[in-house]
């Protein structure tokens, strides 16, 4: 039995509970530093860091949301392996929604890497959608 889980925004204390969750679900990659990535979403204006905790566990689940002023983003939506399937992946998204719905914005997006195919069919399961869009970047 997982027990409830409770979501608040990530705080210092958080930070290398949640770096470990990132690796154990394959989320830290060589061009993204974790730390750079918190320091810059964590606690903002625009953007917070939102974590998923169960009493016995601490943190064991994630999810970056923000919005640039006309779309919100979700990134870094982690479940830890040991506690899926439990409903938790989609109260953070949820919980990211919400985040984003509060500050009057109406569509969200997210990325999914070519290579996960997998948590392409959890997204779907959710109500989210393939977008007939093509991103285009540009390092900085
Ligand atoms: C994707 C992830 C967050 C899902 O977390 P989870 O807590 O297991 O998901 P949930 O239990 O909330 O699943 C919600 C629904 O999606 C389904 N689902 C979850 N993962 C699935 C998968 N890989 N394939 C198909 N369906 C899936 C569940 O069965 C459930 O369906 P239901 O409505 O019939 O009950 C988790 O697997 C994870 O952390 N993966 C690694 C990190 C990652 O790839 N993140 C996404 C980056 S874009």
């Amino acid at each position: 039995m997982d027990g409830t889980l409770s979501i608040r925004a990530l705080t210092d204390a958080d930070r290398g509970s949640v770096k470990a969750l990132w690796i154990t679900c394959g989320l830290v990659v060589p061009y993204n530093d974790p730390d750079a990535d918190i320091d810059l979403a964590a606690g903002r204006e625009n953007s917070d860091i939102l974590v998923g905790t169960l009493a016995d566990h601490g943190v064991v689940a994630s999810a970056m949301v923000g919005h640039d002023g006309h779309r919100g983003w979700l990134y870094y939506v982690a479940v830890d392996p040991a506690h899926r399937d439990a409903g938790f992946g989609r109260v953070m998204v949820r919980a990211g929604e919400d985040w984003l719905r509060a500050r009057g914005i109406r569509k969200a997006q997210l990325l999914v890497r070519k290579t996960n195919t997998a948590v392409r069919a959890f997204y779907e399961r959710i109500g989210w959608a393939e977008s007939p869009r093509t991103v285009m970047e540009r390092w900085l």
